[in-house]
């Protein structure tokens, strides 16, 4: 933090948004200092709660007269330690910016301010019959602007796309409190570089996102969902490429291995769908008119599948791959490596990564699941030090050298900062540092997070 008496910077922080919008008691600072694994515990010097844009941006511009960092934070559902604010930073908490509008009609968009929860999205757009089609387990806390700055994927990619897809206009003020207003959301705009396209992504690094325009779909009158259980991941892939021919209408395809699968049932006493030993279950979801039902049918007609096609128990069917990430926060702080590799390697690489934790560390455990329909795979690994960032570089390692990503959807944030370099050359760090320099010269928005530091191994 800069040498400036603290009493100055906070009165100035209270005259813009009022003093019980600037929280520093211990007890309530906390929440926003300990990310959701428990893994990263951070320290802040204040929340600050702006009501507007207005006032975003005189806060940001106090923070870069008086050069203090300042960490941008949403629901805090974020998974790689990046929502945080460390060293006495400023948490820029944006969750009263939660205005949502009508859904437009004639454009099939939303507007919504950055500090709208997914949930609240959802349910604007359900009631006037739209439907915002990304969604995550987390939608009841996740913000609109946590998933811009993430570029959040979950359940439904395959078919709908990631937040950067859905992302058609966004509003963000910069560190010196310039307003980027790019809410036309026109379909075609090539005037040079896309606002929404850069700042899906960027992790709270390059600017502060107070709104956004949101692409949706219409509603559709049918969902059937369904659980498979397969003796192997190998098989599973296999029959996932069979399935995605005859079926049309997939809008998700989840797979969870046996170990988290197990420890859902355990966790949350649910009823086993399954008889014997299963060692992976996929979930397909499709969705579409009334034909859907037979379509998902028939294509899953040969295998051992639990069907539903009303919404409890749709619901239902979706509790074993949604509470994964809750059953194993139960089990401790895990290391969240969110991946994705070429489907055709899946398999290999999930059978590799097992061998490979279990060689140096026989005392952790592996939690396989993940977004079958994209290539992503979550590994989780519990059992080990919350520092022990060695792991993570192997499995990063391996995933790098098998064509993956080491980032599907969760981001770099802190967490995997220093392993960047295995998915980016050294001429684009060099551009991303150029890139972070033009919006923040200063280095004060989200300092630690996503782009490496010059000393690390990544250095050009
Ligand atoms: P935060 O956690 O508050 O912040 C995340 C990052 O965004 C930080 O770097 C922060 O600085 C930045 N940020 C936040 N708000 C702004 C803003 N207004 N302007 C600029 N930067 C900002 N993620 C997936 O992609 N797919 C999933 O399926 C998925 N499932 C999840 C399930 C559970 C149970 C949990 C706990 C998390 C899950 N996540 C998933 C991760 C998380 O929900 C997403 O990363 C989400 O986008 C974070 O939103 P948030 O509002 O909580 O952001
Ligand atoms: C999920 O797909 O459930 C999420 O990305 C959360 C997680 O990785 O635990
Ligand atoms: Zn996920």
């Amino acid at each position: 933090m800069s040498g400036a008496p603290l009493s100055g910077w906070l009165a100035e922080l209270r005259a813009v948004v009022g003093a019980a919008h600037v929280l520093t008691e211990p007890d309530v600072v906390a929440g926003y200092e300990r990310d959701w694994t428990g893994r990263y515990q951070g320290r802040t010097s204040a929340i600050v709660r702006p009501a507007d844009r207005g006032e975003v941006a005189a806060l940001l511009r106090i923070c870069s007269e008086r050069r203090l960092a300042v960490v941008p934070q949403g629901g805090n559902t974020g998974l790689v330690g990046g929502s945080i604010a460390f060293d006495g930073a400023i948490t820029l908490s944006l969750r009263r910016l939660d205005r949502v509008d009508e859904p437009n009609d004639r454009t099939a968009t939303v507007r919504v301010g950055a500090g709208a929860t997914l949930a609240a999205v959802h349910a604007r757009c359900a009631a006037a019959g739209w439907r915002f089609p990304v969604d995550l387990a987390a939608r009841d806390s996740a913000t609109i602007g946590g998933m811009v700055a993430t570029n959040a994927g979950g359940l439904h990619v395959m078919r709908w796309g990631a937040m950067r897809a859905r992302t058609m206009g966004v509003e963000a003020v910069t560190i010196d409190g310039s307003l980027i207003d790019d809410m036309r959301g026109l379909m075609k705009d090539n005037t040079g570089y896309h606002w929404p396209s850069l700042l899906c992504g960027s992790e709270g690094t390059l600017a502060v996102v107070t709104g956004a325009l949101l692409s949706v779909v219409p509603t559709e009158s049918h969902r059937v969902v369904a659980l498979v259980a397969f003796g192997s991941l190998d098989e599973a892939l296999g029959t996932i490429s069979s399935v995605r021919h005859s079926a049309r209408s997939l809008s998700a395809i989840e797979v969870v291995l046996r170990e988290p699968f197990q420890l859902v049932i355990d966790r949350f006493s649910l009823p086993k769908p399954f008889a014997g030993r299963t060692e992976v279950v996929v979930l397909f979801e499709a969705s579409a008119d009334e034909s859907v039902i037979d379509e998902l049918a028939e294509a899953l007609s040969s295998l051992d599948a639990v069907v539903a096609t009303d919404e409890v128990r749709a619901r239902a069917l979706w509790a074993y791959r949604e509470r994964v990430t809750e059953a194993i926060a139960t089990v401790g702080a895990a290391h969240k490596l969110d991946v994705t590799l070429p489907l055709d390697r899946l398999a290999s690489f999930a059978s590799a990564v097992r061998v490979l934790v279990a060689h140096d560390r026989p005392q952790a455990a592996v939690w396989l699941f993940g977004h079958a329909g994209d290539g992503t795979l979550h590994v989780n690994i519990t059992g080990v030090a919350d520092d022990d960032e060695a792991i993570d570089e192997a499995v990063l390692g391996l995933v790098a050298e098998l064509g993956g990503s080491i980032s599907a959807e969760h981001g770099i944030g802190r967490m995997k900062r220093a392993f960047l370099a295995l998915n980016r050359s050294p001429a684009e760090l060099r551009l991303y540092r150029a890139i972070k320099a033009a919006f923040d010269p200063q280095g004060l928005l989200n300092p630690g997070v996503l782009m490496p530091a010059l000393d690390e191994r990544t250095a050009p």
